[in-house]
């Protein structure tokens, strides 16, 4: 299991772990920016990139927590514009434009950000982007880690630069 000791640009008051690593206190929700990117320490003493994106949907604030860094080829993901995709809200890396579910972390699009590309790419895949949990509780913004498995995301996940634009910290 993972075991978050350290963060940059969050408050520190970790509480204890239940299932998926260390519950952090991201802060207040009616003050945290719409993007968080943070560099949280794991048990093996590196970095991971991990940014919270805040959307409003249906008038209530959702978050969603994923690997900063795109799995495609390592670009800024996080950075991306948002879109819809059958419904799905997803993140378009800025880079390649390949299009992240949020929820799922599936790539649901592909090509040149108007859905042209080879077929195949406008298929959900599996699971590449890893995502995080990130949620609400008494107007105070949480995150938890996820280190299940393998996601391909996993090969930038620690990385210092990224194809493209760097996230703004
Ligand atoms: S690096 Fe993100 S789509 Fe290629």
């Amino acid at each position: 299991m993972n075991v978050l000791k350290r963060y940059q640009g969050v408050q520190a008051s970790a509480a204890p772990s239940s299932s998926f690593g260390t519950e952090i206190r991201v802060g207040d929700a009616k003050t945290l920016p719409r993007r968080i990117h943070l560099r949280v320490e794991q048990e093996s003493g590196r970095f991971r990139n991990v940014s919270i994106l805040r959307v409003a949907q249906g008038g209530v604030n959702k978050w969603f927590a994923l690997d900063s860094i795109c799995y495609h080829a390592g670009g800024a993901l996080a950075n991306g514009e948002l879109s819809v995709v059958n419904g799905d809200v997803c993140v378009k890396c800025p880079v390649h434009f390949f299009e992240i579910s949020l929820a799922t972390g599936f790539r649901v699009r592909a090509g040149n950000g108007k859905g042209k590309g080879p077929a195949a790419m406008q298929i959900p895949s599996g699971v590449v982007q890893r995502m995080h949990e990130a949620y609400e509780r008494d107007g105070i913004v949480y995150l938890r880690i996820r280190d299940d498995g393998y996601v391909e995301s996993d090969a930038y996940a620690f990385r210092k630069s990224f194809l493209g634009s760097a996230l703004d910290w």
